[in-house]
């Protein structure tokens, strides 16, 4: 029996030390080493609040309506420090030569369902490498939604590629599955639609799109950890799936990365691309592909604590999966408060984020920097989200990249500034609102101080506005 199915076993023990961590002293429990984002209160003050419907709002002086504290991330425990310190003692930590990578990408393999896994040193370098695995360059188009973080962007932009926007659907934060195919052109090599938030993309109609122009799909699965479209996991869908284990991730080790397909030559051509262009000695992969390559390799430290991370990771979706249901449930019926819709598809959300859109006009026009500003004055950490990536200086200035205007020429530069318009993205990027995974793996009780926090601030909302 391997360490991942002995660690599954013991995982009820593991979620009572979580009620009992959050209970007691958090102090005694190994691992609340740092927080996730920028906002995240540990230690607040309980102050109870027995009537949210008369009492004041926390930035007007009342009591907070959040009493209890949020969750640490990550989460360590013995598992993670044995997995280090075995890696540490063995000397070998480089995944050349040594098993625990390989170890990692077995389990990961079987936890996503796919056939194929390739563990790398990033989220953006498992997409970097599945492009460079398909042969991206200059002169090629690939297609991604504005709405993401921007490593999307960046690693088309590294290929000297075209980046091609295609508009958000308002409702679902996704890329807007409809809109894909009026920007589909002779050029464009890759469909790269990102399970934002963790949550599905509309799979079929992307495929369908897709599969009508045979252009293959790679998925930005990078917060998607375990989300399934219609039962199966995202990246089995398209040719490949790119994961992140960045630190605030569902499933980190601090930086991190994998590839998952089940297509066996375009896992060999990863391998190669990502370890300089070489087979592999200690590997199957050994036959060469392409003409370029790169160190993109995963460190056996990575995986020794992904592999004791893995141990969580299907208790804590599941956890995630109950308290967002329950969060939504209560915050849909709060007029201006619009949870992001799942499509029909979605059989599991990862939840890396809790997403809704914020209507000022039920707030008495509050404006949602102070809507913000009130709910964390409540003790609820959260944030705006992305902003207008695709009009950003940093996006907008490649119209004047010299080896773009090289490639491209002015012309079709200024042309590509042209497309890039988004209205629906622009007005999601003004409503949104954030909550973080680790909120997710809290109590009911946080989830209905949540909603109870809420409710107080659009009952104040007019005091609020004049403060
Ligand atoms: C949607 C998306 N794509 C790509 C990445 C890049 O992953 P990493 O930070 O591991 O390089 C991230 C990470 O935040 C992400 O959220």
């Amino acid at each position: 029996m391997s360490q991942l199915t002995i660690r599954t076993i013991n995982i009820n023990h593991y979620l009572e030390e979580l009620k009992m961590k959050k209970k007691f002293n958090r102090r005694d429990f190994i691992g609340t080493a740092s927080v996730v984002g920028a906002g995240l209160i540990a230690g607040l003050p309980t102050v109870a609040c027995s009537s949210v419907a008369t009492a004041k709002p926390a930035i007007l002086g009342g009591p907070k309506a959040f009493t209890g504290t949020w969750l640490s991330w990550p989460i360590i425990d013995q598992v993670d420090e044995k997995e280090l310190l075995d890696v540490l003692k063995s000397l070998k930590w480089c995944r050349l030569g040594a098993t625990t990578a390989k170890r990692f990408e077995d389990e990961f393999q079987k936890l996503t369902g796919a056939k194929y896994a390739l563990g790398v040193s990033s989220g953006t370098s498992a997409l970097y490498t599945m492009l460079g695995a398909l042969g991206i360059g200059p002169g090629d188009e690939v297609i991604i939604p504005p709405y993401t973080f921007v490593a999307t962007y960046n690693v088309v932009v590294l290929n000297y590629a075209l980046p091609i926007f295609v508009d958000t659907d308002l409702e679902s934060f996704q890329i807007d599955a409809n809109k894909i195919e009026a920007s589909i052109t002779d050029s464009t090599k890759v469909i790269m639609p990102v399970h934002i938030g963790g949550t599905p993309v509309d799979l079929d109609r992307v495929l369908e799109v897709a599969g009508k122009h045979k252009i293959p799909v790679i998925e930005d699965a990078c917060q998607a950890h375990l989300a399934e479209w219609k039962g199966k996991m995202v990246g089995n869908w398209g040719l490949a799936g790119g994961f992140s284990f960045q630190g605030s991730k569902n499933l980190n080790s601090g930086e991190g990365g994998a590839i998952q397909t089940n297509d066996e030559q375009f896992v060999k051509n990863c391998y190669t691309f990502h370890n300089q262009g070489q087979g592999g000695s200690v590997t199957d992969y050994s036959t060469g592909f392409g003409t370029r390559g790169t160190n993109m390799r995963i460190t056996e430290f990575q995986a020794g604590v992904l592999l004791a991370q893995m141990t969580r990771v299907v208790e804590q979706a599941k956890l995630r999966t109950e308290n967002a249901n329950y969060l939504t449930g209560m915050l849909k019926t709060i007029p201006g408060i619009l949870p992001a819709k799942l499509y029909k598809g979605v059989t599991r959300s990862a939840y890396h984020l809790y997403m809704f859109r914020y209507d000022k006009t039920r707030f008495a026009g509050l404006d949602r920097s102070k809507f913000l500003d009130a709910l964390q004055k409540e003790g609820i950490p959260c944030s705006s989200g992305y902003g207008k990536m695709n009009k950003s200086a940093y996006v907008t200035d490649l119209a004047k990249n010299p080896h773009y205007l090289k490639i491209y020429g002015e012309k079709t530069m200024k042309e590509w500034l042209d497309r890039n318009q988004c209205p629906e993205n622009d007005k999601l990027t003004e409503q949104a609102v954030w909550f973080t995974q680790n909120m997710l793996l809290g109590t009911k009780t946080d989830m209905e101080q949540i909603a109870e926090a809420i409710k107080k601030i659009q009952k104040n909302a007019s005091e609020i506005g004049k403060s």
